[in-house]
């Protein structure tokens, strides 16, 4: 394991931003007092606690009777004889209640087009796109791989899969046709939901084509039907048989379909995350503890209230998307805006004038976005977000990375006008939702801070042994005790379960994140100050060092050995840097040029574009200890463009480091 590599920020703001008196008389948790009352609850009777939320959270077709089961720690069960469906509990719960004809979704078009569809009008979707997969023979327990745009109509598709009890695997529109086989062979999928393109930026961009290409790369023989989302008029490949279009599968069905009722532990899907060696892993979570999860953290990290405009920035192929687009909102009963583009189109004021537009009162996004929409406001006032109106907004929340203080001061100020409070909110796909967070109307703030658990998380900093460390000094999170949203394995690999997040050495029942994080000598506030594995976090995007080394090595007739590392950058958080020994020796000038690009591209292809290095240094070797071992923190040390302090004796060839240290 690495030191953390912290964001560095130069601001060191000090400042504690209290929450206002009236936010605090309003909140649903109001103030520290409530949010101890939370903790002292679940201190109390842990058992008794969560029972309570899940039957205050949660509609049950067939009540639990067991809150949580230890036997078996790590692969712990909760809720596991009740039984529910997903899809219910975001949709018809809401049918004969006010919510009935509220807006579920307004939902804005690359181009800016707006639809807006009510909760009883998105039912009917929903059921009618259940048939349409039931009437392709796909059913409880199966695999559907989802690979859409950000669009409706991939909420939609995953809604269905509950719906019927198929577990669904969204896989991002930025992944590779490589990277979507993988995906499809290790889930075992049946089908593939897909769109003919997508639009971004004013880009008509292909995704079925990609799917074509990625089935043709072999071992995707479960894959018996693909549906196809026309997105655009343009016509794409259709094989006879096994493809068919949205309007051909959805004419003559029913928008009507009982929810098919499932076990709380019956895995409602699969997320694909990196992790820090080997494949991707196949993140697999639990319908009863994610349902509830994505529910009652609407209400406690974002305060939602029935007239509240909600807009998570997320795409639905993270976990993000998953918790607070495609299940969080609908199960709380919120309007809530879903966009299909990027921030930077048509100009870098598409947000505030989306929030203005649609008066949108809860506002969540990821530092690199605001830290990019920063630079543009910055240097032109039309984008700025003074020339919106953002009287709407009462909340902001950021995730993803580290938020640092200088893009916390200016979120704070300019979108948030010095009276929203920021949720600076810790989670992983792992998690399934929020763990660490403040709560609006009770948690005095800190830039850069992510605060305190959420009541009944039980979080800490440990060293190695998973003893705890003092605050102010600091090691590694861990999460103590079990949470009814918790990942429940990696799908078809509990071994790799076990060893990743149960560290024998720490008893083999502390939840170990992967984070690194310090605790303040004050107020005992949460620090996160990033990976201690070999994950970096690119733009809030995870990727695996390994996963991007692998990529480049199987560029056979160029590369001979890579080393990958991430590196601190201004917009980005982390960027990707990759040390590359050829095989035909070290490339200079033009040519180095020419090669790097032809690398760059390949690990797109093998991957997607996120995984791209931003640098490549070519050298005759690695530094690399007498045993053979890559000396990572010398790369890291190097992709900072630091010199080397360290002590180099053991390393088998010193003279390698300068070479290394230059960009061609
Ligand atoms: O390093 C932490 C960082 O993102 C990692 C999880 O990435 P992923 O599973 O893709 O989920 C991202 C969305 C929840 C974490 O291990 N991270 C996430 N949120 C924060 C964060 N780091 C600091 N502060 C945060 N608020």
């Amino acid at each position: 394991m690495s030191t953390p590599s912290a964001i560095e920020s130069v601001l060191v703001e000090n400042r504690v931003f209290e929450p206002s008196e009236a936010t605090v008389k309003a909140a649903r948790i109001s103030g520290m007092d409530g949010y101890n009352a939370l903790c002292a609850e679940a201190a109390a009777d842990f058992e008794g606690f969560w029972a309570r939320l899940a039957r205050e959270n949660v509609v049950w077709n067939k009540p639990f009777t067991k809150t949580l089961d230890e036997s078996n720690a790590p692969f712990y069960k909760w809720f596991e004889d009740g039984e529910l469906n997903a899809s219910y509990n975001c949709l018809d719960k809401h049918m004969g209640t006010p919510n009935e004809n509220k807006t579920a979704v307004i939902f804005e078009a690359d181009g800016g087009e707006v639809t807006k569809t009510t909760y009883k009008e998105l039912l009917a979707k929903v059921s009618q796109f259940a048939n349409a997969l039931k009437s392709r023979g796909i059913n409880k327990g199966d695999r559907v791989l989802i690979y859409m745009p950000m669009t409706l109509e991939g909420v939609v598709a995953m809604q269905a899969c509950a719906r019927i009890g198929a577990t669904h695997s969204v896989v991002f529109g930025g992944f590779s046709a490589k990277a979507l086989q993988e995906r499809i062979i290790d889930a075992g999928a049946v089908a593939v939901v897909t769109a003919n393109f997508q639009m971004r930026g004013g880009k008509e961009l292909p995704l079925k084509a990609i799917v074509d290409e990625g089935l043709s790369l072999g071992g995707c023989e479960s894959i018996k039907t693909v549906l196809v989302f026309e997105r655009t008029p343009t016509a794409c490949n259709m094989v006879a048989g096994r493809d068919m279009t949205f309007t051909e599968a959805l004419a003559g069905q029913s928008t009507e379909c009982a929810p098919v009722m499932v076990g709380a532990e019956h895995p409602l899907f699969i997320l694909f995350t990196s992790g820090s060696t080997g494949k991707p892993k196949g993140v697999q979570h639990a319908t009863g503890g994610f349902v509830l999860w994505a529910k009652l953290t609407m209400d406690w990290t974002f305060d939602l209230r029935a007239d509240d405009v909600f807009w998570c920035t997320a795409d639905i192929g993270w976990i993000t998307g998953h918790a607070y687009v495609a299940y969080g909102p609908l199960a709380a009963g919120a309007t809530q805006i879903i966009f299909e583009g990027v921030p930077t189109y048509p100009n870098a004021g598409r947000f505030w004038q989306m929030i203005e537009r649609h008066k949108c009162s809860i506002f969540y996004t990821a530092p690199t976005a605001i830290r990019s929409l920063i630079k543009s406001a910055e240097s032109d006032a039309k984008v700025h977000p003074d020339a919106s109106d953002l009287s709407s907004l009462r909340i902001l929340g950021s995730v993803g990375e580290p938020i640092n203080p200088e893009a916390w001061m200016w979120y704070y100020k300019n979108v948030g006008k010095e009276k929203c409070p920021i949720v600076d909110t810790f989670w992983q796909t792992e998690t399934g939702g929020h763990m660490i967070t403040p709560l609006p109307g009770a948690t005095p703030l800190v830039p850069g801070s992510c605060t305190l658990p959420l009541p009944g998380i039980m979080a800490a900093i440990v060293d190695e042994a998973g003893h705890d460390v003092p605050n102010g000094s600091g090691g590694m999170l861990v999460i103590k005790r079990p949470w009814p949203s918790m990942i429940r394995t990696i799908w078809g690999d509990p071994e790799r379960f076990k060893a990743s997040y149960f560290p024998a050495e720490m008893g083999g029942t502390y939840y170990l994140a992967g984070d690194g994080a310090v605790r303040s000598a004050d107020r005992g506030y949460f620090r996160i100050t990033g990976r201690i594995d070999d994950v970096l976090n690119v733009s809030g995007h995870r990727m695996g060092t390994m996963e991007i080394e692998s990529a480049l090595v199987a560029k056979t007739d160029l590369v001979a050995e890579a080393a990958v590392v991430g590196r601190p950058d201004d917009l980005t958080g982390e960027a990707i840097c990759a040390f590359v020994v050829l095989k035909r020796g070290v490339p200079t000038g033009d040519e180095a040029k020419a090669i790097a690009k032809q690398l760059r591209d390949w690990v797109a292809k093998e991957i997607g574009p996120i995984a791209k290095p931003k640098d490549i240094r070519f050298g005759e070797n690695l530094p690399k200890t007498r045993s053979g071992k890559i000396m990572r923190r010398l790369l890291r040390s190097l992709a900072k463009g630091e010199s080397i302090t360290q002590d180099t004796s053991t390393l088998e060839n010193p003279a390698i480091l300068s070479q290394l240290g230059q960009a061609y």
